[in-house]
């Protein structure tokens, strides 16, 4: 059944910094313009997105937990806390969203570190290394396996 709900967009630590932080890996496109397309995406499919960006780790756990019940899915870039955190995944879980794990670059090409995600195993998706293309893909991708 289709949701009016919006979904949520998170990115997390240094992707405020896209832009200027290594664009070789990551590209030219700004914070700014990924929420940007993300808004836009979301509106041709008459939904809503809601956009949050933290270095914190705490503060992303709780603005996972605000949206319990509130939104219909979660696209998350979590950048290093992918790797890291048990604290995000549990977050994740205890807020019963289906979420898709998006990253800009291809995570599996880079260091072995990065290969690891605390997240993959309990999202619907992984998206890897198509640049903000697959904040697209992930939103359409929410909003299509509803109906
Ligand atoms: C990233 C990949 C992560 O390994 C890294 O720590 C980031 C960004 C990406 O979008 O490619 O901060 O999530």
């Amino acid at each position: 059944m289709s949701d009016n709900r919006p979904i949520l967009v998170v990115n997390g630590p240094n992707l405020n910094l896209l832009g200027t932080r290594q664009p070789e890996i990551y590209g030219s496109t700004t914070l700014a313009d990924i929420e940007n397309l993300c808004r836009g995406t979301a509106a041709d499919l008459g939904r809503k997105v809601e956009c949050f960006q933290s270095n914190h780790e705490g503060a992303i756990i709780d603005r996972i937990h605000a949206a319990r019940g509130t939104v219909a899915g979660l696209v998350m870039n979590a950048g290093a806390y992918t790797h890291t955190s048990v604290a995000i995944r549990d977050a994740v879980l205890a807020a019963e969203l289906p979420l898709i794990e998006v990253h800009l670059s291809n995570v599996h090409a880079r260091e072995p570190f990065r290969h690891v995600s605390y997240l993959a195993d309990i999202a619907v998706a992984v998206i890897s290394g198509l640049g903000p293309d697959g904040y697209v893909a992930a939103i359409r991708h929410l909003v299509a396996r509803e109906t």
